[in-house]
């Protein structure tokens, strides 16, 4: 993708998807200029679908149960991502690895969000509520919400923006995790738009904003 090339953005996203709403709204509120080209989830009862046909954004679903071989599901992966003519992708409560051939397909060009301060509470089977759990169980004063390019592995990209929320003395996983959605939720739009304005590089793991 050359840095003049608009952005087509898709969303991977398995849950509610209120972080696709996010960046659906700045989309739709001409804050965030890139087009939602595609939204693909892995589980045809996701409520982000029904978000992504309010606002217009094609749909489509994706399981690698569905296929059992995995070589058919990566190209069924890269068949619906060049039939929608995406170049970027943002991973927004997506619950799957992205395969590696796609991930070296879109090298640099797969955002995720973590609700942690990575390289803390991060990887395999650390996700949504589980991560806030960690979080209070270990004790920390602060978690907060990362947005980090994706590699092969669970959350062990370079790291993008990150930005700290504290921990309260009586907070459940379901009042932090609120408190951590409402960062995530301006963090995600702000972390895209650097991208969609060209002023992002990478130097092997340190990511250079520029501006
Ligand atoms: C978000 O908190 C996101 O950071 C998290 O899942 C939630 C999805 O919420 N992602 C992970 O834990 C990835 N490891 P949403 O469906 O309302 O956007």
């Amino acid at each position: 993708m050359s840095t003049s090339e608009r952005i087509r953005l898709a969303v991977f996203a398995s849950g509610g998807g209120s972080n696709f709403e996010a960046i659906a709204g700045a989309v739709a509120r001409g804050a965030l200029p890139l087009d939602l080209a595609l939204c693909l989830s892995n589980r045809p009862d996701a409520g982000v679908l029904e978000r992504a046909v309010h606002h217009g954004v094609p749909t489509a679903v994706l399981s690698p149960s569905d296929h059992p071989n995995p070589d058919t599901y990566v190209q069924a992966l890269l068949d619906v991502l060049a039939a929608h003519r995406v170049n970027f992708i943002a991973l927004a409560g997506y619950m799957r690895l992205v395969p590696a051939p796609v991930v070296q397909a879109f090298r640099h060009r797969i955002l995720n969000i973590h609700p942690a301060l990575l390289p803390a509470f991060g990887g395999k089977g650390m996700y949504g509520r589980r991560v806030h759990e960690a979080v209070l169980a270990y004790g920390v004063r602060w978690t907060g919400a990362t947005v980090h390019l994706v590699d092969e592995q669970y959350d062990t990209g370079p790291i993008v923006l990150q930005e700290p929320v504290p921990v309260r003395q009586d907070d459940t996983p379901e009042t932090l995790a609120a408190r951590v959605l409402q960062v995530e939720h301006r963090l995600y739009p702000l972390a895209l738009k650097l991208f969609a304005e060209g002023r992002v590089s990478v130097e092997g793991r340190r990511v250079l904003i520029r501006g």
